[in-house]
């Protein structure tokens, strides 16, 4: 079985990349090989910086293998080492119907967040589906966001297919977690970069504290039960204490006596510690500069060797070769 998943670059990673895609992403390892990568094409989409660029994509390798990669066990590399995934990418847009891409909402609501309405934003579920199709990709833990990217997916390998007899060999099917589908931010929205509202996963403890303390609140005072239900708190408390911790959290709410400052508290050790050991290990990442560059090339070895198959068969199919 092959599970593939694609992060972009596009800033510090958050406490919701990490439940909705890189733990399941992680954990998957076991059961099959992982081709992971970095989706450098798709940052290109919103962003204009070279400079952050490459950055971004060396800071997301690093806490990748940090939080558990392991490159011995799964193939990790970045998107734009297998520049053939445009080939692919612009063979599937040739049937691709125009209404599959205008009914995504990932294009709307990042046009609504003010990046420009360029071709390749607009094209980006394309090139997503590319990647999944180029390596016959079983499984792709992804958030929930990501669910219509799977459908155009799905859809478009059965469009190659019918057009042309054969083309793609698995239909892959979207992984997404019920209980982290969706990690909510400081603001009580979407945890996401674009709402400044997130929780990094890595960064200086004093910054990630005070973080913590910002979570939006109600003026309960502290004597008074607190209410239990959409609290922002206790949802992201429950991601990381053991459950005795979260009903002892829920019966301190429901009983009044402890203050939001209390449970903000609880809720910024219970993170810290979470991610004490990828902190370590990310340490130990950062001592051997050449690491992450020789992971990385492995992986494209690994990943073209996969993707010339793929690419052969459609290439095949459609006439090209
Ligand atoms: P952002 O919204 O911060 O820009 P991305 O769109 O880069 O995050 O998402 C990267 C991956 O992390 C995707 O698979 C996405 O579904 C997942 N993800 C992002 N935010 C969340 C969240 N709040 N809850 C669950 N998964 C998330
Ligand atoms: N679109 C995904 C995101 O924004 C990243 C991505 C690109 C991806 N290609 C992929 C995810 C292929 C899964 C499979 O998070």
């Amino acid at each position: 079985m092959r599970i593939l998943t694609g992060l972009q670059p596009s800033g510090k990673l958050h406490v919701g990349n990490y439940f909705g895609a890189m733990k399941p992403a992680v954990e998957l390892q076991e059961q099959g090989e992982g081709f992971y990568f970095i989706a450098d094409y798709h940052a290109m989409t919103s962003g204009r910086d070279g400079e952050a660029l490459r950055t971004n994509v060396r800071e997301l390798a690093i806490d990748f293998l940090a939080c558990g990669l392991d490159p011995e066990k799964s193939v990790f590399f970045r998107q734009s080492a297998v520049p053939e995934v445009n080939e692919l990418a612009w063979i599937l847009s040739t049937v691709c119907p125009m209404p599959l891409l205008t009914k995504c909402h990932s294009y709307k609501d990042k046009v609504g967040q003010g990046i420009s309405p360029n071709h390749a934003l607009f094209a980006y579920p394309v090139l997503m589906a590319a990647d999944i199709l180029l390596y016959d990709s079983n499984k792709v833990p992804v958030g929930r966001d990501q669910k219509q990217h799977l459908e155009v997916t799905r859809s478009l390998a059965t469009k190659l297919n019918e057009a042309y007899g054969e083309g793609t060999a698995v239909m892959p099917e979207a992984i997404i977690k019920e209980e982290t589908e969706l990690v909510i931010g400081l603001d009580g929205r979407k945890m996401s970069k674009s709402y400044d509202n997130t929780l990094p996963i890595f960064g200086d403890e004093k910054k990630l504290r005070k973080l913590v303390m910002k979570i939006v609140t109600d003026s309960t005072p502290v004597e008074d039960p607190k209410p239990t239900k959409d609290s922002t708190v206790i949802a992201l408390y429950k991601l990381f204490a053991a459950d005795a911790e979260v009903q002892s959290m829920i019966a301190d709410h429901e009983s009044g006596g402890f203050g939001y400052g209390d449970f903000k508290k609880r809720l910024a050790d219970a993170y810290w510690d979470f991610f004490s050991e990828m902190r370590l290990r990310r340490e130990e990442i950062l001592k051997d500069p050449g690491y992450v560059d020789e992971v990385l090339e492995r992986g494209a070895v690994r990943a073209r060797e996969e993707s010339a198959k793929v690419l052969s068969r459609v290439k095949k199919a459609v006439g090209l070769a």
